[in-house]
Parts: structure tokens; C-alpha cells; sequence
């Protein structure tokens, strides 16, 4: 996890670098630090807690300096505190390191380097990595990035690293394996170096993703040079970004999570864009369009994530299966890679992923990949890493996502795993032409169904006061609706730190319905559909036990909302894209309790938007 940003070139680098910092806490924010060259000397400033903490501890210090880097912060190793944070420096203070990632064998390392005489600070597995550093640029009198080269050969483990020498005052020296880093060519002759884009983009839109287990040395004197850890040097592959500035900001919002969930409408449509037309009655998603014909006749496609984007995986597979007729699993990234799962080589594995960074997912892929499978990825983030590793895939087009809690990324998923069976489906002839018209033109309508519901936040938040103060949620939904009862459990508990469960409503009478009484809130997904009437018994079940009741019903719907304390109407629509409708008002209802409950809505504690550890 945490955000590293580095900055060399003609201008101040601790703007810069703090600005960065800022927009990468959402990738950790539980210490911060930065370390700026300044005539020949590396000062060091850390704190615990946000990038804010560490301003305000810097004001009235010596922040010059045409070279800084800097980290935020989620800890693997050692508490987060001022010691703990990054970066860290060598003994004699020449060097010092931010890191993202886990140095595996730190253990047997800073035996070694102890053994030798070097004496640690911090209980980081970073902190080996410094003295390693160091330890081999004095013994074998090599340069800063050579050092840094072999010095990595010796490391299992995770990284990217970015390397402050006074030594060499015009250069930084970074790398990486499997935790991401992008470098900026800036338009003075400058450089930046970042976890990702989004610290650079107001600078220059010229970017190179380093690979793994490239060494990048930027130098005001030599400009950007890369080598591969084996010393070959590799062409630099310079893309240009697309992003916009705009869509980094609140725009207004009190909240990124809340600007987020009103950009759906635009999302949705965002995503769809140019791949389907209901008129016309055709879709097309280009990035997998030549692996149809290979998912078409694969024995299964196995999808794999984490957290809310594997509840989007969920509800794919219900669309695949009953659409394509085409066999889905699903499973956790965490779970398979380590389970010694069967995969074959006509396998079509299928990763989801908002960050394109999740460590757990990108290794099973690679596990996957290992076996000859065709791996696909679904992401939102372009050039992540897991785009990259794919043999193809499809971008959700969601735009960046920063609040932690996931909300337009994983509607994006549903809508790119939508296109995806009704594209498989017809191409497969298992869905009639009627019922693909149908359904391409209630795909088209849902934008503006999602806009109706987020007209209701009034209505919304009222019901949110009353539930507030809960200390349990319980979520059902059946069908397609219950990864959407998981996913509305999963944003109240990681944003309001109330203990909520999903269930698959009828499951609910095997264990779960003896925590009802009437403390407990039961949001129920009772949408006109194939289960309708089982739903609406199992709202009885409740109703009977004194549960209190909210439920997200059709517009028009009368029977439940005889039995519900509360009812959320949302447009009909058919079956299949419910979950693009009913997981709206389930965030907002999340939003406002956790800001009632003055939760830290966009970065809730313990959590990381970009989870590349395991
Ligand atoms: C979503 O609200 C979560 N914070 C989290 O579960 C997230 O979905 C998960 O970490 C997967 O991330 P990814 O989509 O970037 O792979
Ligand atoms: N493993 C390092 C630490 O605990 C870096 C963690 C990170 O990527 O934030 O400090």
C-alpha cells in the first residue's frame, strides 16, 4: 500500500511532493514524511497521521530544495508512528529510500546487516533496504544506482522504491516489482516519480510505466535512463495521459464518495459510450472482442477479486450463466491463489479490479497465467498494472475513483459485465433478439433511472437519521439482489463502522434471523421480479420478530410498502439491471449515516484504496 512521490528538476520539490502526497492518501494516511536535498544536506521531516499533520510540523523549517521525496504512509511492519514513517535514511544520513510494498526477507537481512555493525531505528522491513543500499555502494565502490541494483537482487518481496542521494544531487534512482510506479517527464528537463498519475498530471502528461523489476535513474545532466535488474538497458516507452485535472477535485461535493456516487449517471453512460446502440441493436466491447469466440467455448470463465469488486463479479456471474449460459465461478483472488486450484489451458480467467493494483488479484492472475490459461481483466485504472499483465481486456471508463469506499467503479463493473453477457449471448445465439433489444434499451434508460434515485437523497438521508445510532445491519437480497445486499453491507460497515451482514434473503431462516428483534434494521431488496413473492415472505419473517424494516421496492409497489417502516422506490426496470438501480440508494444511506456518525467518510480507518500488499 502508501503513496510514494518524488520530485528533481528547477522548481521547490516540497510543493510538489506534499500536493502529491495529498492525492495519493487514499493509498495510506497513516504517517507521512519527506526528505528534501538542500545544499548538500538531506533534511528529514516525518509525522504520524495525514499529509496535514506533516505540514503543519514542517511550517517555520527549512523546506528548500530542488530534490524531495515523500510517502504516505499504511503499515505493514512496525506501528505507525513519526519513527515508523518514511523515508528512511542511512546511518551517515547520504541516503535516503521511500518504499511501497513488503521486503519479505527483512528478516534474515537485518540479521546480516546487524551482524555488521548497522544499527536500526525503525521496525520497518524497509529500513533493510537503506542500510543494504549503503552497505554495498561503500564496499564495492559502485554508483548509487548500480548499488540499488544489486541490492535488489538479494530482496523477496514487493516494492517500489525511490532512492535520494547527496552524493549525486542530480538524481534520483528508482524501482520497482509488483507495487506500481509511473515517472513523469516534466517540460524543464524534470522529473516525477509517483505511485500513480494523478500527483504528475498537473505537470506534464508525458509518462513511462516502469516494469517489474526495473531500475529507473532520472538525471538533470542524462534524462531518464532504465535498465532491467540484469543491467540490460531498456527503451523508455513514453505514453501519453489522458486524464483530467477536474476529475481529481470535490467539485462542490462535501465528499469525494458522495461526488462520486452523483457522477454515476455519467459513468454509466461513460462506460457504455460507443460499445452498444439499442436503435441499432448491436454491442461490442473492442478490448475482448477477439477472445469471444475463446470465452464462448471455454469449459468456465473464473472470476477473481477482491472486496466490492468481487461482488461485481457476483452479479456477472448471475448475467453470464443466465444470458451466455456459459459456466461461471467465482472466487476470492486471496482464496485461489493459495488453494492449488485446477486450471487448464482452455480456461478463461477473468479478473476485476478498480485499482488494477489489488496484490492478492494481480497474483492469482499470474498464477493463472502460469498454467496457460487466456487471463482477461476488467479495470478502471488505465495503464494499471493488472491491465497490462492481461492478455486483454476492458476498461470501466469510471474516471479516477478516489473516495476508499468503492461506489461509480463498481456500478461501472456491473455495466461492463453487462455488455459483456449480452454481447456473448448474442454472438452464442442463447438470448432471443427480442429480449436483446429489451434489454440493450433498458441499459440505455438507466442512466437517467439512476438520476431519479438520486433525487431521493432528501428522503434518503431522513431514513438515515433514524438508523443511525444501529449497532448491527443485516442486508437480504435473492437473485442478482444478493451481491447487492453484500455490497450495501460492505459500505456501511467500512464507512460507519456499524457491524452489518448480506444474506441471501432465504438463507436468512438458517441462523441469521435469530439476531432480529426490534433493535435490527433489515434492508431488504424486494424488487418486482422472479422472486418477488418469497421476498415479501421473508419481509413477514421479519416483520414477525419485530425486525424494523427498509426496503427498496418497485415504483408502484404496494404490497411491501404495507409491511416495510420504510420504503425506497426505484424506476422498474428489467431484472437483469437491478443491481445497477438498487445499489444507489444503499450508498447513500451508508454516506449519510457515517457522516452523521462523523465518520471520516473518504478515508476510513485501517482501510487503503489501493490494497498492494497481501
Ligand atoms: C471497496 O469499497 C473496498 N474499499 C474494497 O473492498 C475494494 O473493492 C477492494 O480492495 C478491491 O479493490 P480493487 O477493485 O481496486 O481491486
Ligand atoms: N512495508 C513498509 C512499511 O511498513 C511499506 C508499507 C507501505 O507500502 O505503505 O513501512
Amino acid at each position: 500500500m502508501c503513496g510514494i512521490v518524488a520530485y528533481i528538476g528547477k522548481k521547490e520539490a516540497y510543493p510538489i511532493v506534499v500536493k502529491g502526497l495529498k492525492r495519493l492518501e487514499y493509498r495510506g494516511y497513516d504517517s507521512a514524511g519527506v526528505a528534501l536535498l538542500d545544499q548538500g544536506t538531506i533534511n528529514l521531516y516525518k509525522r504520524q497521521g495525514k499529509v496535514a499533520n506533516l505540514e503543519a510540523f514542517t511550517e517555520g523549517k527549512n523546506i528548500n530544495g530542488h530534490a524531495g521525496i515523500g510517502h504516505t504512509r499504511w503499515a505493514t511492519h512496525g506501528l505507525p508512528n513519526d519513527v515508523n514513517a518514511h523515508p528512511h535514511t542511512s546511518t551517515d544520513g547520504k541516503i535516503a529510500l521511500i518504499h511501497n510494498g513488503i521486503i519479505e526477507n527483512y528478516g534474515p537481512l537485518k540479521e546480516e546487516l546487524m551482524s555488521r555493525g548497522y544499527e536500526f531505528k525503525s521496525e520497518t522491513d524497509t529500513e533493510v533496504l537503506v542500510h543494504l543500499i549503503d552497505d554495498i555502494q561503500k564496499n564495492e565502490n559502485v554508483s548509487i544506482a548500480e548499488a540499488v541494483r544489486l541490492a535488489l537482487h538479494s530482496v523477496v518481496g514487493a516494492y517500489a522504491i525511490v532512492v535520494l542521494s547527496k552524493e549525486n544531487p542530480n538524481q534520483l534512482v528508482a524501482a520497482r516489482k509488483s507495487s506500481p510506479l509511473v515517472v513523469g517527464i516534466g517540460k524543464d528537463g524534470d522529473f516525477f516519480l509517483a505511485s500513480d498519475a494523478t500527483p504528475i498530471i498537473e505537470y506534464t502528461k508525458r509518462v513511462v510505466y516502469l516494469e517489474d523489476e526495473e531500475i529507473a535513474v532520472v538525471d538533470l545532466n542524462d534524462g531518464l535512463k532504465i535498465f532491467n535488474i540484469g543491467n540490460q538497458e531498456v527503451t523508455p516507452y513514453v505514453q501519453q495521459l489522458e486524464m483530467q485535472l477536474e476529475a481529481l477535485e470535490k467539485g462542490g461535493y462535501e465528499h469525494f464518495m458522495m461526488k462520486e456516487i452523483y457522477e454515476q449517471p455519467r459513468s454509466i453512460t461513460d462506460c457504455f459510450r460507443g460499445r452498444m446502440n439499442a436503435a441499432e441493436g448491436w454491442v461490442t466491447l473492442g478490448g475482448i472482442k477477439e477472445y469471444e469466440q475463446k470465452i464462448i467455448n471455454a469449459p468456465r470463465i473464473i472470476m477473481i477479486a477482491c472486496g466490492t469488486s468481487w461482488h461485481a463479479c457476483l452479479v456477472g456471474e448471475y448475467l453470464i450463466e443466465d444470458l451466455a449460459r456459459i459456466n461461471v465461478e467465482v472466487e476470492y483472488a486471496s482464496e485461489f491463489r493459495y488453494r492449488n486450484p485446477i486450471i487448464n489451458e482452455n480456461d478463461v480467467i477473468l479478473a476485476v479490479s478498480q485499482s488494477g493494483e489489488t496484490a492478492d488479484t494481480m497474483a492469482a492472475l499470474e498464477l493463472a497465467k502460469s498454467k496457460g490459461a487466456t487471463i482477461l481483466g476488467i479495470c478502471n485504472v488505465v495503464g494499471s498494472s493488472i491491465s497490462r499483465i492481461t492478455d486483454a481486456g476492458s476498461y470501466t471508463h469510471a474516471g479516477p475513483e478516489i473516495g476508499v469506499a468503492s461506489t461509480k467503479a463498481f456500478t461501472a463493473q456491473v455495466t461492463v459485465l453487462t455488455l459483456m453477457a449480452l454481447s456473448l449471448a448474442h454472438k452464442k445465439g442463447s438470448i432471443s433478439e427480442t429480449k436483446f433489444h429489451t434489454l440493450l434499451t433498458e441499459l440505455e434508460a438507466i442512466p437517467e433511472k439512476v438520476q431519479r434515485i438520486l433525487e431521493k437523497n432528501t428522503h434518503i438521508e431522513s431514513i438515515a437519521s433514524v438508523y443511525k445510532d444501529a449497532t448491527n445491519a443485516l442486508y437480504l437480497g435473492r437473485g442478482s439482489s444478493f451481491p447487492v445486499a453484500l455490497e450495501g453491507a460492505l459500505k456501511l460497515k467500512e464507512i460507519s463502522y456499524i457491524h452489518a451482514e448480506g444474506y441471501p434473503a432465504a438463507e436468512m431462516k438458517h441462523g441469521p434471523i435469530a439476531l432480529i428483534d426490534e433493535e435490527m434494521p433489515v434492508f431488504v431488496i424486494a424488487t418486482k421480479g422472479t422472486s418477488y413473492e418469497k421476498v415479501v415472505s421473508n419481509i413477514q419473517e421479519v416483520k414477525a420478530r419485530k425486525g424494523k424494516i427498509i426496503a427498496i421496492v418497485t415504483e408502484g409497489d404496494t404490497q411491501v410498502r404495507d409491511l416495510a417502516d420504510h420504503i425506497i422506490e426505484i424506476p422498474e426496470t428489467d431484472e437483469h439491471l437491478v443491481p445497477l438501480l438498487a445499489t444507489i440508494p444503499l450508498q447513500l444511506l451508508s454516506y449519510h449515516i457515517a457522516v452523521m456518525r462523523n465518520c471520516n467518510v473518504d478515508q476510513p480507518r485501517n482501510l487503503a484504496k489501493s490494497v498492494t500488499v497481501e
